[in-house]
């Protein structure tokens, strides 16, 4: 657990959100979405056809801060997170990056050393300025007991979609890349942790209170691999942050690591884990000393309802009660989510006796 400042322990008291992190359990527990923002919800597609393209409206801080504010509204979650996507850092970098209806991302391929000087770093924290200032605005709107999270892929991840130019169910251009030639590929894999830490920082000076790594395809690497471009990179990051006086928490999300989670949180030293859909209850529990573990509802049983949710989320609360521990789900809301459901996810996590 952290050492807090004076400044963290106060706000943990106007903010149930960050009380776990300090080391305090609370119940019923905080709660909040994977993609909690999103096409699930008519008031976001109304917005989202007013915005033009998913990157203008990731670069338009008015719009993207109403967006963020919708499901806390809706539902009264426990924390925003900024609306923003893991995409955003390649585009801003100077990568040809399109969002295609219906199909997901595009990007111009980077596979070699070659295609690397042509990233801007420099240029990149200029584009930045506009996501830190949709935080500030995120932050001003938002009711102070409400957390808000920001976040940033992880260099793995996000160096998938730059080497694979879209995304893919093996990562197999980036693997490769990495087997081949480990000296190019670490180059790429610099620049991304140091441009994530100069973004992730200045979201926190916005007023991003925790920081979350996306790192959705971690699953993919073998021992050895999974050290060297998952584990060290991630733990460069929140090394890197420390060192610049940020004390946000951070949560780290390494989905479909399973057992090698503890040495991922251990290493990376994250103040939290976020557990994905296949990860036991009796697993998350025993992952919860000494950190904050968040998840795990599989997104499906979101959609299904019924009996499916009420079972589940009991399982889940059963389970973890006790705990410093987050509500989430293992994995990003699905568009053909019932909005109806995650108010009755809501009320059956919020009727739990304290
Ligand atoms: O509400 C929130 O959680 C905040 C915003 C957010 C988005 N993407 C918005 C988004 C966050 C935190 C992300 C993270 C993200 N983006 C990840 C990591 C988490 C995960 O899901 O594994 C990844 C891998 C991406 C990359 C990405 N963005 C893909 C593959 C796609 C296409 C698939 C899809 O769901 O459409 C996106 C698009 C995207 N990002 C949308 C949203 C709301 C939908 C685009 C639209 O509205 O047109």
């Amino acid at each position: 657990m952290i050492t807090p400042s004076p400044e963290l322990v106060a706000r943990s008291r106007v903010c149930r959100f960050i009380e776990p992190f300090l080391g305090t359990p609370v119940w019923p527990p905080p709660v909040w979405l994977m993609r909690q923002a999103g096409r699930y919800l008519p008031e976001y597609r109304e917005v989202r056809a007013e915005a033009g393209s998913f990157l203008d409206l990731c670069y338009n801080p008015e719009l993207a801060a109403r967006v963020t504010l919708q499901p806390i509204e809706r539902y009264g979650f426990d924390a925003a997170i900024l609306f923003a996507d893991i995409l955003v850092v390649p585009d801003a970098l100077g990568q040809r990056v399109d969002f295609v209806e219906g199909e997901g991302p595009r990007l111009e391929a980077i596979t070699s050393e070659a295609g690397l000087a042509a990233l801007d770093p420099a240029a990149a924290e200029r584009k930045y300025e506009i996501i830190w200032d949709t935080v500030q605005r995120i932050r001003q709107d938002l009711p102070q007991h409400v957390g808000l999270i920001g976040f940033c892929g992880a260099p793995w991840t996000v160096a998938t979609y730059m080497v694979g130019g879209r995304g893919s169910p093996d990562q197999a251009a980036a693997r490769l890349w990495a087997y081949r030639d480990p000296e190019g590929f670490e180059r790429l894999i610099d620049v991304l942790t140091e441009t994530s830490i100069t973004y992730l920082a200045g979201q926190a000076r916005a007023g991003a209170d925790v920081l979350k790594i996306f790192d959705s395809w971690a699953g993919s690497l073998p021992s050895g691999q999974f050290e060297r471009w998952v584990v060290q990179p991630t733990r460069r990051i929140i090394a890197g942050l420390r060192k610049q006086g940020i004390e946000a928490p951070v949560i780290g999300f390494p989905r479909g690591t399973s057992a090698r989670a503890r040495r991922y949180a251990e290493q990376t030293r994250a103040d939290g884990l976020a557990c994905d859909t296949v990860m036991s209850v009796g697993m998350m529990k025993r992952l919860a000393e000494g950190r904050v573990v968040q998840g795990n509802l599989d997104p499906l049983v979101l959609v299904a309802g019924g009996a499916a949710l009420e079972d589940r989320v009991r399982i889940i609360l059963d389970g973890m009660r006790g705990k410093p521990f987050i509500f989430n789900l293992g994995h990003g809301i699905v568009p053909q989510t019932p909005p109806e459901n995650v108010a009755r996810l809501m009320e059956l996590i919020r009727s739990e006796g304290a």
